[in-house]
């Protein structure tokens, strides 16, 4: 199992491009920016330009854009590729998210129960992409309804280049025990486009089992990289048969100061401490001493606080 691709999953409101820097370091080949709306594209919102942004060493990074309307699609791609910060690797389309508000709009997985408005969609973005369209899916609506096999069909008849598929349904969320594999190896023998497999891959084990299960081209990782970055390296090393240095808490404790200042860079201190907060109570998390510690975090508002507070959890896990 040497080889295989192993990216990291978007993920709103945490895989900004703080935390896909962390993940690059830390191994993961490739990454997806937090999902932009077309109609925010439409309108020129600033804040989705800059959700969109690329540029300075992400080559890596694929653009997420959610909608449900072909034309204003094509608009995000062309308008946000126009852009000099924005130049993914790829523009994938959402048709995963499974938020109320987002499906209402008949966003997201709401374009499973469409496949046909679903292959217009991934066809208007093909026509004006200049680089690789590709699309993240869930198994299906509901269970009575995994078509993911049929939407990968489609999608790759419109010209998408890969698909990504976290093998639960929208009715699914993300309740533990609902992950369906099988869904995901029907989806991967129905076509020929490289299928990426997603959900609930945690470690070696877990990375083999949907490799084996599957025949997956790629994997993706999402919740497991939270807090902890170094999920990459571990899972490809027990994949090619090495052995894997854990590592210490210092080692742990260092990344998260380095995400947090990186989170500071990006959006001043004040967002980025405040949105750093969850990101240092997952580094943390099972470290000695720090569930006290951790809610000191949760006030902290300046960046010599929290750094401060990483330092006395450093402290406690030497004693
Ligand atoms: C906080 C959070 C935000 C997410 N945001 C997005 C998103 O913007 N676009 C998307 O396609 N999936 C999103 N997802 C779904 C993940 O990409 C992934 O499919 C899901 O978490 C299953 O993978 P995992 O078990 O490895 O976490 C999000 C998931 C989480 C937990």
């Amino acid at each position: 199992m040497n080889g295989i691709k192993l990216f990291l999953a978007p993920m709103a409101g945490a895989a900004d491009s703080a935390m896909r820097y962390m993940c690059r370091i830390h191994g993961s080949d490739g990454c997806t920016t937090e999902m932009v709306s077309a109609a925010a594209v439409w309108y020129k919102d600033k804040k989705t330009f800059v959700l969109a942004e690329t540029d300075g060493g992400e080559e890596d990074c694929a653009v997420q854009i959610f909608g449900h309307e072909p034309e204003m699609i094509a608009n995000a791609v062309t308008v946000l590729y126009g852009r000099a910060k924005v130049k993914p690797r790829a523009f994938d389309i959402n048709m995963g998210c499974p938020v109320k508000k987002v499906v209402s709009n008949g966003d997201g997985s709401a374009l499973m129960r469409d496949p046909v408005l679903a292959g217009k969609i991934v066809e208007a973005a093909v026509k004006v992409s200049p680089v690789p369209v590709t699309v993240k899916m869930r198994a299906g609506w509901d269970r009575q309804h995994k078509n993911c096999d049929e939407l990968c069909r489609v999608v790759q008849e419109s010209g998408a280049s890969a698909v990504c598929i976290h093998g639960r349904t929208r009715e699914d969320m993300y309740l533990p025990g609902t992950m369906d594999i099988e869904s995901i190896a029907k989806a991967k023998a129905a076509v020929s486009i490289p299928i990426i497999a997603n959900g609930d891959i945690t470690d070696g084990p877990s990375a083999r089992r949907m490799l084996e299960l599957t025949d997956a081209d790629a994997l993706m990782i999402g919740r497991a990289a939270l807090g902890d970055p170094f999920v990459f390296e571990r899972i490809r090393a027990e994949l090619e048969g090495r052995p894997y240095a854990e590592p210490m808490a210092e080692e742990k404790l260092d990344a998260a100061k380095e995400h947090l200042m990186l989170l500071v860079k990006l959006k001043g201190e004040r967002t980025g401490v405040c949105e750093g907060r969850k990101h240092m109570s997952w580094y943390t998390k099972g470290m000695p001493g720090s569930a006290s510690l951790r809610k000191k975090m949760n006030t902290a508002v300046s960046a010599a606080e929290m750094i401060n507070i990483l330092d006395m959890i450093k402290e406690d896990t030497k004693s």
